[in-house]
């Protein structure tokens, strides 16, 4: 067994397959921090001897600091489990290079581009809610979450819609996977592969002709003078599917959880419409989904411990968002609270680059619903359950219900 460095002794933990988090989900964090204090390893079973032992952080100081300091903290995989072979561009650079590759990026997601969009993003959200608002019951997740993400950023792609089902069937394998030792790795990328294979035929087909979807824009694009060779353009879209995807799925399931269970949160966006974007903020602190990576890039001293070079740093972003010596009172869901400087969508060289589409595209989820389906719970008041992927915490089997006739009435 390799020496773990600093710490004294390896604690028995890895994120996807630890019971507390599946049952109480962000609360763990707040277990762990304090049993475990500011940091801990654990053994991550893998054989390499620089990944023999990972290190979790878990305050809100330690964690922005390894997002901040791209010196110290170089790119890990964002994923602790996956080993794909292949970079995936930007989320595997480090500055320079990475700032070209981002700088292709920034503009079809900015705030203006958005607003472009945001008439078809409310469209495709209001054409799925009104599918189901007369049955007064749906399986949040397969109905609403991960076909409406989809079907905007096939959009933004020029994927045809009638190909839909099929992502929307691949993403949710590839988001809802946990990562354990029951080879549903090979199950997240075989289902990544399929996507591959159809990004690359889309490629294909692009490159002969063009359009003005993203695709062909970074098709057209040049990094120090040249196009991009495909494995980078394959690479690059990879990463905004699954960037713009599952992220998008899990934490409106997140959102949606939440609200069927508080009745006077319903009601403030019903009648206080203009609160929705500081709902929306507030959840993105409170259920800070993704769990990422870095490696160290020398010896040094990380959550109050000495580490050595190469070692991965686990960082979950739903601890820091939950640090009480950054939040007070974290565990309350508050959307007049005044510090903000949640980090849901990270910091520093690597922060989200759809920020801008999220926010949208969460806040249009829940102005459109609502207007349609104002009151409802959780079918049969179920006690919720959360699954861990590698890099997110998700809600488990969310089935939502309503009574159809108080809306007609
Ligand atoms: C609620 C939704 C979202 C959340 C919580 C979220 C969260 C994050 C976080 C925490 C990071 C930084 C990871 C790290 O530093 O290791 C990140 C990066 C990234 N996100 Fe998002 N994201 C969301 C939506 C989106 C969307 C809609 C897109 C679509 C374009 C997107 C694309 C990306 C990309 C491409 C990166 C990598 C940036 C880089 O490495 O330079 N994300 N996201």
């Amino acid at each position: 067994m390799a020496e773990p460095d600093g710490i004294a002794g390896t604690v028995d933990f890895k994120h996807w397959a630890d019971e507390g988090l599946k049952e109480r989900s962000f609360e763990r964090w707040k277990e762990l921090r304090a049993e475990l204090g500011r940091s801990f390893d654990v053994e991550s079973g893998l054989p390499s001897a620089e990944d023999a032992t990972w290190r979790y952080l878990t305050t809100y100081e330690d964690i922005l600091d390894a997002l901040r300091d791209y010196k110290r903290f170089a790119r890990g995989t964002l994923q602790p489990g996956i080993e794909r072979g292949m970079p995936l561009i930007p989320a595997e650079l480090d500055p320079p290079d990475l700032g070209k590759y981002r700088a292709l990026l920034l503009p079809p997601f900015s705030a203006a581009a958005v607003r472009e969009i945001e008439n078809n993003i409310r469209q495709h959200c209001r054409a799925l809610v009104e599918r189901f608002v007369d049955d007064g019951h749906c399986d949040f997740v397969s109905q609403f979450s991960t076909l409406y993400p989809t079907g905007v950023f096939m959009d933004l792609m020029g994927i045809p819609q009638k190909e839909l089902p099929e992502y929307a069937r691949l993403m949710e394998i590839i988001t809802r996977s946990p990562l354990d030792d029951s080879g549903n790795q090979r199950v997240i990328l075989e289902a990544e592969q399929e996507v591959a294979e159809r990004v690359l035929a889309i490629i294909a087909e692009r490159k002969a002709t063009p359009g003005d979807d993203l695709v062909s824009q970074l098709i057209a694009a040049k990094i120090d003078g040249a196009p991009m060779p495909l494995h980078e353009l394959l690479s690059m879209c990879m990463i905004l599917l699954r960037g713009g995807l599952d992220t998008v799925v899990t934490q409106l399931a997140h959102l949606f959880a939440h609200l069927a269970q508080t009745p006077a949160l319903r009601q403030r966006i019903v009648e206080e419409p203009e609160s929705v974007p500081k709902i929306v903020e507030e959840s993105l602190r409170f259920h800070g989904i993704t769990v990422t990576a870095r490696r160290t890039a020398s010896d040094m001293e990380v959550g109050g411990c000495p580490i050595r070079e190469g070692r991965r740093v686990i960082l979950p972003i739903g601890a820091a968002n939950r640090d009480p010596s950054k939040f007070p009172d974290p565990d309350r869901f508050d959307p007049d609270r005044r510090n903000g400087h949640h980090i849901a969508f990270g910091a520093g060289p690597h922060s989200c680059i759809g920020i801008h589409l999220a926010k949208a595209e969460l806040r249009i989820a829940l102005e459109e619903w609502h207007r349609l389906i104002p009151e409802y719970r959780i079918e049969n008041e179920r006690p919720l359950r959360y699954f861990m992927t590698d890099a997110f915490v998700g809600v488990e089997g969310l089935k939502l219900e309503w009574d159809v006739t108080a809306f007609a009435a």
